[in-house]
């Protein structure tokens, strides 16, 4: 039988004080349950409400891509820089140790090989197992204006349901054809048809030109996507100006493991991200971190 000699008479109701509510940080997310919520924010860092996301999942459609040859040997020292790794199930599975305890952002449509027609996907990936990877987020492509538009929104949609009924986010991530202009008036028809289908976040591309309507016009977070690779300081530029002009972060791949000095990188573009730097400082503190790496 329980002893209850002891226990104390509850008394202390705090009368006077409000209950605490929070309202949450992501962009679009107030309305989410609380499983939606607690993913989006092991993916974007709720102190800067910014996200660095690492894509190491471009295995999926071209196999071993330079600086992803070996993810044991030249990613894992740099996964406790980045907030989420994008990868694959086969990579996260194999490869990451499963005592990473930042977010997973699944890759979870695919089909086609960089020798086929790439907006011809299926989704890749069932939701179940995206939970029992613990997966903070799974993400899909959409080809708006590519060959296969209308089945990549149908992946889209049917993976949002599944997102929605399991509590898993899903990013949209808008993949832009070689014959398709890269301009405003193209990514705010991709980010906001992602969004309006349902999308939680959008990763998207940089534009020199009128970033700032993109990001306004989309009701969920936008994260710059990386793209080819570019000099250091002309990375962190862009992903400088993308995070300015209303960007939540980045979901970078090559312009970080392609460095020649990948963890001076993205601890640099971490600075750019979350602590504001200007392009200039975040520049040298990757020459200072490289050089002492050299040592
Ligand atoms: C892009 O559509 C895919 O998700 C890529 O595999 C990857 O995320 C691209 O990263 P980055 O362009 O920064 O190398």
């Amino acid at each position: 039988m329980a002893d209850t000699d002891s226990l104390k008479e509850t008394k202390d109701f705090c009368l006077d004080v409000p209950y605490r509510h929070e309202a949450f940080f992501v962009k679009g997310s107030t309305s989410l349950d609380w499983g939606m919520q607690n993913r989006l924010a092991r993916i974007f860092n709720p102190r800067s409400g910014r996200t660095v996301m690492l894509a190491i999942d471009h295995g999926y459609f071209q196999g071993p891509t330079s600086g992803l040859e070996r993810v044991d040997v030249n990613i894992l020292p740099l996964a406790p820089y980045a907030d989420a790794l994008m990868l694959t199930r086969g990579i996260l599975r194999t490869t990451i140790p499963s005592s990473y305890g930042k977010g997973v952002v699944l890759r979870a449509s695919g089909g086609p090989s960089v020798l086929k027609e790439l907006s011809n996907e299926q989704l890749a990936l069932d939701i179940e197992d995206a939970v029992r990877l613990n997966a903070a987020a799974v993400a899909v492509q959409v080809f708006i204006g590519g060959e296969f538009e209308t089945q990549s929104i149908y992946n889209l949609t049917r993976l949002v349901d599944m997102g929605n009924r399991f509590g898993v986010p899903v990013l949209g991530v808008t993949a832009v054809g070689k014959s398709m202009t890269r301009d405003a008036r193209y990514f705010r028809l991709a980010c906001r048809i992602a969004a309006e289908l349902g999308a939680h976040f959008v990763k998207t591309y940089y534009i020199e030109e009128d970033f700032e309507t993109v990001t306004a016009s989309c009701p969920v977070p936008i994260v710059m996507a990386g793209g080819k690779k570019l000099p250091e300081l002309d990375a962190l530029t862009m992903a400088y100006k993308a995070v300015s002009e209303g960007a939540a972060g980045v979901d970078m791949g090559r312009n970080i493991f392609q460095s020649d000095a990948p963890e001076a990188m993205i601890q640099a573009v971490g600075g750019v991200v979350h602590e504001c730097m200007k392009p200039a400082e975040a520049y040298e503190m990757f020459k200072t971190l490289r050089s002492e790496k050299k040592k």
